[in-house]
């Protein structure tokens, strides 16, 4: 079985450890690197795995090295790891915005997958993209797939570039039905319900809502129709919702987000 060592054990690294212990993994096949004393007490409290304040000593002996670290310091990181990767070692970055180029660059090293996951993975109920660069054997495409689907699902992309679009669609995505059940909430309260009420109602249904859309074999567009009778009162609402452009907003909103990812890309690239 694959010993796993994380780089950085903040919130989506806590998330991958208590996934791949709910699944099985033993904690002996995990351990984390993490500067802040108080952090390492508590995940190893947690999660009873050992835990190092050195990256070079955490990652000796590891298959797999996950780098959960911001981005803004993964240059760094991975230059201090570069001298002791074996050829054998795959590492995995869930750093948004770091390209695989610019990994091998940094770690002189070519078995890399890059990831994108999102907050859901926190219950859970995460999707990740993910990108193999070439030297990834199948063994350890199937080892990263294992890892992230821990929290979720995983899919994977035949282009590096397609993660700007997963950033745009599943990255940044459940903040827009945050924004969703927002407004929905407001409108409640304006209709005359107080505020606990409307949150009640509009959560409930956001995650009934969800669920079907996961469960059902019929598309989100079936689905819809089947609640909108003709002159009813879902079909008043759309009508308003389409008639102030509502899949043109969400278009350039996902769009604007690819942007922006593909900007930070370039940002952290040479
Ligand atoms: N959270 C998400 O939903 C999400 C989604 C997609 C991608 N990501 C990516 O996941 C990565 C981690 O995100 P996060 O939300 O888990 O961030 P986080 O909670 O801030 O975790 C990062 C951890 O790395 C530690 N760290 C800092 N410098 C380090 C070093 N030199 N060596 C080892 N560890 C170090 C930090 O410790 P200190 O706090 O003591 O500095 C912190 O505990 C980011 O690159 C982000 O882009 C996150």
């Amino acid at each position: 079985m694959n010993k796993i060592t994380f780089i950085g054990a903040g919130n989506m690294a806590s998330s991958l450890i208590g996934g791949l212990l709910a699944q099985g993994t033993p904690a002996a096949h995990i351990c984390a690197s993490e500067p802040s004393a108080e952090r390492r007490a508590q995940i190893a409290q947690q999660f009873n795995i050992q835990t190092f304040a050195d990256n070079q000593q955490a990652c000796a002996g590891a298959d797999i090295i996950i780098l959960a670290v911001k981005p803004q310091i993964m240059r760094q990181v991975c230059e201090s790891l570069a001298q002791q990767l074996t050829a054998q070692q795959l590492i995995i970055s869930i750093a948004a915005g770091i390209t695989t180029a610019s990994l091998a660059q940094w770690l002189q090293h070519q078995s890399i997958v890059r990831c994108m996951p999102n907050t859901p993975a926190l219950v859970q109920q995460g999707i990740s993209g993910l990108f193999a660069a070439e030297a990834v054997s199948t063994a350890q495409k199937q080892a990263a797939e294992h890892i992230l689907n821990s929290v979720g699902a995983s899919v994977w992309l035949s282009e590096e570039q397609q993660i700007d679009a997963v950033t745009a669609v599943s990255g940044s995505g459940p903040a827009y039905f945050f924004l969703l059940v927002e407004a929905m909430v407001e409108a409640g309260v304006k209709l005359g319900l107080n505020e606990h009420t409307a949150k009640q109602l509009a959560q409930q249904t956001a995650l009934g809502a969800a669920r079907m859309l996961c469960e059902s074999p019929l598309s989100a567009a079936e689905l819809r129709q089947q609640v909108t009778s003709p002159q009813g009162t879902t079909e008043a609402a759309i009508r308003r919702f389409q008639a102030a452009g509502f899949e043109s907003i969400v278009s350039l909103a996902l769009a604007a987000a690819a942007q922006r990812s593909a900007e930070l890309a370039q940002q952290f690239t040479d």
